[in-house]
């Protein structure tokens, strides 16, 4: 199959992880006969450097022109003291707007052998693998009214506004249950409907999309409810479907799960192009020290296989191969404990990922 990806790998660590998921998709592609274009462009604070914008129009064209885009990460200290809108990170917020997905998708696994780095006991977590989707355009971050309310020139109060349209939830609870098709077929569905009347919409609107999906199984929970049993019985989920501002929160809580910021993937889909990003942030104190762990930029890059490309086989056989060279003992220093047999760097990691990826 063909695949274009727009590459941006950005500031800090970003191009040091992107090398390392590019590396791998190459690998994939001369294994499995597949055609994937690469073209790589700037965004962040080295596109604020040559072309005096976080966010040039060649590199948003260069985007539009791909079927996914597959980013590393934006942000430098040089630029903290910069607004808001000139900084690196407003680059990737406009791009996240104008490439309009409204799903966002993190799997979360636990890894037995970084079990001693993660807060759950092993017996507690062992076996977890969980993918959250968060609507991510929608609900309290976004509705309006919002603002403060002003009298005598003091603030006395102020509001936000939590709305979802039908259609809203209609098409992220799609994107679940088909998700959920090719995992253990089980969607919980999170809402707040003892309370809210959105919750309440929510709720009816899920049980309206799951009767389409008669394979996958539907339960309802409450986000209190869902908080708790996430880090008391994590292997009872499979994909967790949620609004904006609690999968904001529950995709953090769930990331600990896994222990590692470094190893965590994510996937912004269902807008006019798909975006494909690891969850950390630049890293700028590790930043060109070839120390940074790749997995989650590589991880993102299956996820790129599994939800652009549709290639099932592909995206499961790199996760397969993460796991058996974390099963190795090797780690990246970030990921080191009493479980580690050899420390390695960024491009050996790839490398050895790569070499497993080639074994299956
Ligand atoms: P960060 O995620 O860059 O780093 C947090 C800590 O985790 C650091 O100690 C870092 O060394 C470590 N870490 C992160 N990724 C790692 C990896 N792959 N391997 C090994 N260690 C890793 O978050 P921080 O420090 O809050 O932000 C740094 C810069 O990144 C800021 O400019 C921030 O705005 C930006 N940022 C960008 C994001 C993005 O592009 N999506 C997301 C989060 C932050
Ligand atoms: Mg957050």
């Amino acid at each position: 199959m063909k695949l274009k990806v727009a590459l941006l790998p950005g500031d800090g660590i970003g191009p040091e992880v992107i090398d390392e998921a590019v590396r791998i998709l190459k690998t994939i592609g001369e294994l499995c006969d597949h055609d994937f274009e690469f073209i790589e462009k700037l965004i962040g604070g080295v596109a604020i450097r040559d072309c005096g914008s976080p966010l040039p129009v060649e590199t948003l064209d260069a985007c539009f022109a791909s079927d996914a885009v597959l980013l590393g990460a934006v942000g430098a200290p040089r630029y903290d003291d910069l607004p808001p809108d000139k900084r690196p990170e407003a680059g990737l917020l406009t791009l996240r707007r104008a490439l309009g997905g409204y799903a966002n998708l993190r799997p979360v696994v636990f890894y037995d052998a970084l079990a001693p780095s993660s807060p759950l006991r092993p017996e507690t977590a062992r076996g977890a693998d969980i993918l959250i989707v968060r609507e991510l355009l929608g609900g309290l971050y976004f509705s309006e009214p919002r603002g403060f309310v002003v009298e005598a020139g003091k603030q006395i109060a102020a509001y936000n506004t939590l709305r979802y349209e039908t259609y809203e939830i209609e098409r992220v609870a799609h994107i679940a249950f088909q998700a959920a098709r090719q995992r253990r077929r089980k969607v919980t569905s999170v809402d707040k409907a003892n309370v809210l009347e959105t919750s309440q919409l929510w709720r009816e609107t899920v049980t309206r999309v799951a009767a389409s999906y008669p394979e996958v199984s539907l339960e309802h929970l409450y986000v209190d409810a869902c908080a708790m049993r996430l880090v008391t019985h994590p292997q009872r989920f499979d994909v967790i479907l949620t609004e904006n501002l609690f999968g904001d929160i529950l995709s953090d809580e769930a990331a600990v799960i896994n222990g590692s910021l470094g190893t965590l993937a994510s996937a912004t889909i269902g807008g006019a192009i798909d975006l494909y990003e690891p969850v950390h942030g630049s890293a700028p104190d590790i930043a060109g020290r070839g120390i940074a762990n790749p997995i989650g930029a590589i991880a993102s890059a299956a996820l790129m296989l599994r939800y652009t490309a549709h290639l099932e086989q592909e995206a499961s056989d790199i996760e397969t191969a993460i796991r058996q060279v974390l099963d190795a003992g090797y780690a990246t220093p970030d990921l080191q404990s009493e479980a580690t047999r050899c420390v390695v760097g960024t491009a050996e990691m790839g490398q050895l990922i790569t070499e497993a990826l080639a074994e299956i």
